[in-house]
């Protein structure tokens, strides 16, 4: 087969019609800003790039209140700068910031609302485990010239691309306009992500699951039958072994599950119920969301389809229960059944 590099499958899609020369260049300048990334994860120590952002007696907070890695800033610092002068964009918001970052007015403006995790898992980079950049790309509402929250908080159905890079022993970028789930792989030599794999199906059925089993106690009735159902194993109701994995790094886990299936779950629990859950939903949940269906799998809040929420804030967090099919449909069944 020839190889195809990511210029070449976007133009091919804009031949097709799915996509337009605008966001056809959003995607080339943020997988371009991705490969940045990839450079400084990979230089580790040796380019000062690991451990907190600010001092040891005060370390920088995200919005979050989350301590800061020097990578998630840079990593944030470099999406920014590339995005802002293409005209492609309307505005970003990140889950560094607090509010969305206008284009500089210096710069003509585009159509797109960009929204990301720089760095996804960040707290894997100082013990050499894979991290990762995820991004949903939302239209600007016609005649909003400087977009306001308001204008992000569109449900994930409305989302015109999202995609996620892995910076793992590869860096891989996994992209879906709405029609199909496709991986590119970065050819360090030629500096080009070239296309992998086309069109991936994620296996309806699994015996893999993953999760964080330390909030077990923590967890609904509900997650608490469906986990202990797994763990029984081939003598219990599910008459099947099931094995587990958790890298604690979204992007690495929903990077297995597209690969050979399985099923991720981030499941409210007692301690963290008040904030609506851990993972966010306008940069984490909604664009791992849209992979995942593109690639035949399904995404729920344990109650409700994720990309359907009607999202009330840009740093709105949610449940999350996503993968092969058949696993996501026992779990909610059982949260809606409760
Ligand atoms: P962050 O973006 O703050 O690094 O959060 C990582 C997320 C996600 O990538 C991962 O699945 C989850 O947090 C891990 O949470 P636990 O540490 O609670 O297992």
């Amino acid at each position: 087969m020839k190889p195809v590099s990511l210029i070449q499958f976007l133009i091919e899609e804009r031949r097709a019609g799915r996509i337009n020369a605008e966001l056809s260049l959003l995607i080339e300048v943020v997988a371009r800003a991705c490969k940045r990334i990839a450079v400084a994860t990979s230089k580790g120590a040796l380019g000062g790039v690991l451990g907190n952002a600010g001092s040891p007696g005060s370390l920088s907070m995200n919005v979050q209140g989350e301590a800061q890695k020097k990578l998630d800033v840079i990593s944030n610092e470099i999406l920014l700068e590339a995005n802002a002068w293409g005209g492609h964009l309307a505005a970003c918001a990140s889950e560094e910031m607090e509010d969305p970052q206008p284009i500089p007015d210096m710069y003509p403006k585009g159509n797109h609302l960009l929204l990301f995790d720089p760095l996804d898992g960040s707290s894997n980079i100082d013990v050499n485990i894979s991290v990762g950049t995820i991004f949903s790309v939302l239209r600007c509402p016609e005649h909003v010239t400087e977009p306001k929250v308001e204008d992000f908080l569109q449900p994930g159905t409305q989302q015109l691309a999202a995609g996620y890079v892995v910076y793992g022993p590869a860096t891989l970028l996994v992209l879906t306009f709405g029609h199909g789930t496709h991986e590119f792989t970065l050819d360090r030599e030629v500096g080009s992500f070239m296309l992998s794999r086309r069109d991936i199906r994620i296996p309806v059925d699994t015996a893999e699951f993953a999760i964080n089993m330390s909030n077990q106690r923590h967890w609904e009735a509900p997650m608490q039958r469906y986990v202990g159902e797994l763990l029984a194993g081939k003598e219990g109701p599910r008459g099947k072994d099931f094995n587990m994995r958790w890298v604690a790094s979204m992007v690495a886990d929903v990077h297995r599950i597209i690969t050979r299936g399985g099923v991720f779950f981030y499941p409210l629990d007692a301690k963290i119920k008040a904030k609506g859950g851990k993972l966010r939903l306008m940069y984490e949940a909604n664009p791992m969301a849209f992979i995942i269906e593109q690639a035949g799998g399904a995404a729920t809040t344990g109650r409700e389809r994720i990309m359907e929420l009607q999202p009330t804030g840009l740093h709105q967090r949610v449940p999350v229960f996503l993968g092969s099919r058949g696993e996501v449909e026992v779990a909610t069944r059982y949260h809606r059944e409760a």
